[in-house]
């Protein structure tokens, strides 16, 4: 028998990618969305890639009623994987209370429903920004949590606490997975990030400035005591991230989690500065950028990137794909999605 899971978030651009491996290792999927962020044609390449119809809800997961819909049209749903949140850092510090409002009721809801209809495995997506300010790299995850910056990351500092106390007295288990900066698109060429609201991570503002939809782009301090004055991030390729949830979702069927939630990095394990992510771009895409230095974004950490060894011990996971990889791959996708919409 195939284990069903249903995905939240899932015509997101984890989520999609996620579903693919998922398809491809086995489960059996169904996704939510409220198309906030997305939109369900995304599934239509989903099938073209895997020749899976995956059934879609299109429900908002803080409507809890509608949200048990799907548990009683698909009474077992053996996994979930709850991606659905909004995730901009900076809209989340003009709008707190949809943001807590949003990513809150929503993950209380799923998680009701959980324990409610026995669920066995819940995987939380979780973020790098819960480590907060901190002052060395890499980190694994016992590195004592800080202040985050922005109401977006309290929500992922406080949805990890809510996921560990709902489930604790249940018989769901949970992984909890930080990610640190996704970026990169399917090798099909066919699925990568397409965002409703405009991107703000530095991968997608590289190809939207080389394909033209931005002008130019600002790189963001260049006066940081790092190597080249710019900030550093550990990059991972949306496809080793999507690969890390059917890995943690294996990990919890066959068995192998002897304590009642884990929690896992998820990065590259070294950090890469912006200069040199935008020197990787022009190496693939053997373009000039158009990008001028400019001053610090408020809120920025300096650097921070990833220590994943217990990932690599426990879930037998490491990245595959490196920087050009995720560079190419976004450029490919940047080219493709620019001249379906033009
Ligand atoms: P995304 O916006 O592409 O996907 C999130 C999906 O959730 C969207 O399709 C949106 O329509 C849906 N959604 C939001 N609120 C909903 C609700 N109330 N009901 C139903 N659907 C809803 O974002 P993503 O980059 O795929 O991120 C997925 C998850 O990973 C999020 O929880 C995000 O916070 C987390 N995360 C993302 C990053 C990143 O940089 N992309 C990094 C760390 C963690
Ligand atoms: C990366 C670097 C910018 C845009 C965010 C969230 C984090 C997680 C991942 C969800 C920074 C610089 C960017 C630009 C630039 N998301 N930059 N010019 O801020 O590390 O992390 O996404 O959980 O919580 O905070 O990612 O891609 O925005 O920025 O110079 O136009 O690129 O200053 O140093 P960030 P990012």
């Amino acid at each position: 028998m195939k284990e069903k899971v249903l995905v939240t978030g899932g015509t997101g651009y984890i989520g999609s990618h996620t579903i693919i491996y998922l398809i491809e290792t086995g489960y059996d999927v169904i996704c939510v969305d409220n198309g906030i962020n997305s939109d369900k044609s995304v599934l239509n390449v989903v099938e073209k890639i895997t020749g899976v119809r995956v059934p879609y809800f299109h429900i908002d997961l803080c409507d809890l009623e509608r949200t048990e819909s799907i548990f009683k049209e698909h009474s077992e749903i053996h996994g979930i994987i709850h991606f659905a949140a909004l995730k901009s850092v900076s809209d989340s510090v003009s709008n707190p209370i949809i943001y807590f409002r949003n990513n809150l009721v929503s993950l209380i809801n799923i998680l009701e429903l959980s324990v409610k209809y026995n669920v066995g495995a819940f995987i939380f997506s979780s973020s790098c920004t819960v480590y907060g300010d901190v002052t060395h790299s890499p980190v694994d995850e016992d590195t004592p949590l800080k202040e985050t910056a922005s109401p977006y990351g309290r929500t992922k500092q406080i949805g990890e606490q809510i996921v560990s106390d709902v489930l604790k007295q249940s018989n769901t288990k949970s992984i909890l997975l930080r990610y640190f900066n996704p970026a990169g698109a399917h090798p099909s060429g066919l699925l990568g990030e397409s965002p409703i609201n405009s991107p703000q991570n530095l991968v997608p503002v590289i190809t939207e400035t080389a394909i033209g939809r931005r002008q130019k782009m600002i790189v963001y301090g260049t006066d940081y005591p790092t190597r080249d004055g710019s900030c550093i991030r550990d990059y991972i390729h949306v496809c080793d991230l999507a690969r890390a949830h059917t890995k943690a979702l294996n990990y919890i069927f066959e068995g192998k989690q002897d304590k009642p939630g884990d929690i896992f990095n998820i990065g590259i394990g070294n950090g890469l500065s912006v200069l040199e992510i935008i020197r990787a771009f022009e190496k693939v895409s053997g373009l000039k950028l158009n990008y001028e230095k400019g001053e610090r974004r408020p809120g920025d950490i300096m650097a921070i990137f990833s220590d994943y060894k217990k990932a690599k011990e426990q879930l037998d996971w490491f990245p595959e794909y490196n920087v050009d990889d995720i560079m190419n791959t976004a450029w490919i996708w940047e080219q493709n999605r620019s001249s379906q919409i033009l």
